[in-house]
């Protein structure tokens, strides 16, 4: 059976958004220190300077932006921040804190230097976003009490917080919300060596035998993310306790993966078939993406946020004006012959149409 729509984008293994089953798994894996966190090291290296000067300073830590494409540990980074720093963490999302009261009622709850995670911050609404401001600048809030002609504003003052925030759009941040950050800091797809670390460290953790090369294996498939590499482990440590000796070996990982349809870059069934039909029904592009998402059934946001950030980054697809065209690795990668009247052949990443 094709699964079609939001349902499909949860469930896929290779989703880097998280999915309720994701939440227990992650939260039992979460790194507590910066020394602990794997990766990232040049973010690592910034906040720890600014952690150390806020704590000598006794000082708040100034509000950080985290932004980057989900599944690389932003939250994870937020709880780091708030243990670091020997405060408290509030999590949040945009989309939870509705109205202005929403947003006052968790402000005035802080404590002195907590740290207040604000998830998916780019989809706060205006309302909230001005409440947010003078909280942020001057720690104080304006409420405004009675209706009509008798209205008044009252200013509230509030503890000292940071506000860390995260986003995977960040371009789609209000520009004075963005300003008001003194930390930015932007996280990026880990390589196959950090991705087994993360799968060796969550092994143990979870007590699964693991090899280096059985890791390496997973780490490979896992599109530079540590949410996926970490969903894979508890797959195919199925496939080892049954087909195998309990232990992941890179022959176990292998065999489990391919049985998944993950193939050796990470590529899933959703990703092949779309790359398939550009190229099979549209004779390799350009095609637009709501004409595409129906010829497979799928939703164009699944097509647009899941598959094609990946297969851009691999130079597999590219977005023209006129449509997505698939590109020369495409057609190498899934065995297609290559067009004759194709294109420019000296680079990879340029599409085969004109
Ligand atoms: N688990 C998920 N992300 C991690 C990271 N960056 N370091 C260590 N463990 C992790």
């Amino acid at each position: 059976m094709i699964e079609t729509g939001d349902f499909a984008f949860e469930k896929r293994l290779v989703s880097p958004v998280e999915a309720d089953e994701d939440h227990a798994l992650e939260k039992g894996l979460r790194p507590q220190t910066l020394q602990e966190y794997i990766g990232q090291d040049k973010v690592k290296e910034n906040l720890a300077i600014y952690i150390e000067a806020a704590k000598r300073r006794e000082e708040a830590l100034d509000h950080v932006l985290l932004y980057g494409p989900p599944g690389l540990g932003k939250t994870t980074l937020s709880a780091i921040i708030a243990h670091e720093m020997g405060v408290n963490l509030r999590i949040t999302t945009g989309p939870a804190i509705e109205r202005p009261g929403d947003l006052a009622a968790i402000l005035t709850n802080l404590s002195p230097g907590d740290v207040l995670f604000i998830d998916e911050i780019h989809r706060l609404s205006r309302a909230v976003e001005e409440i947010l401001y003078p909280a942020l600048e001057d720690h104080a809030i304006d409420i405004v009490v009675g209706k009509g002609p008798s209205a008044r504003s009252l200013r509230v003052d509030l503890p000292q917080f940071t506000l860390v925030g995260a986003t995977t759009r960040a371009g789609q941040l209000s520009v004075p919300l963005r300003d008001r950050f003194g930390v930015v800091q932007r996280l990026e797809l880990y390589t196959p060596e950090q991705l087994a670390d993360i799968i060796r460290r969550s092994s143990m953790i979870l007590g699964i035998p693991c090899t280096l090369d059985g890791a390496l294996e997973l780490a490979g498939r896992s599109r530079g993310t540590p949410r996926i590499a970490n969903r894979l482990l508890k797959r195919v440590r199925d496939f080892a306790d049954v087909i195998g000796n309990g232990e992941i070996t890179e022959d176990i990982a292998r065999v489990a993966l391919d049985r998944l349809e993950i193939d050796h870059l990470g590529l899933d069934s959703i990703d092949r078939r779309m790359l398939g039909m550009i190229i099979k029904g549209y004779g390799g592009g350009p095609v637009g993406l709501e004409t595409l998402a129906a010829a497979l059934g799928e939703e164009a946001v699944t097509l647009e946020d899941v598959c094609e950030p990946f297969l851009m980054q691999l130079g597999f697809l590219a977005r023209t004006p006129r449509g997505r065209c698939a590109t020369r690795l495409a057609y190498e990668h899934l065995g297609y012959p290559i067009p004759e009247q194709s294109a420019p052949m000296d680079s990879g990443q340029l599409p085969l149409v004109d």
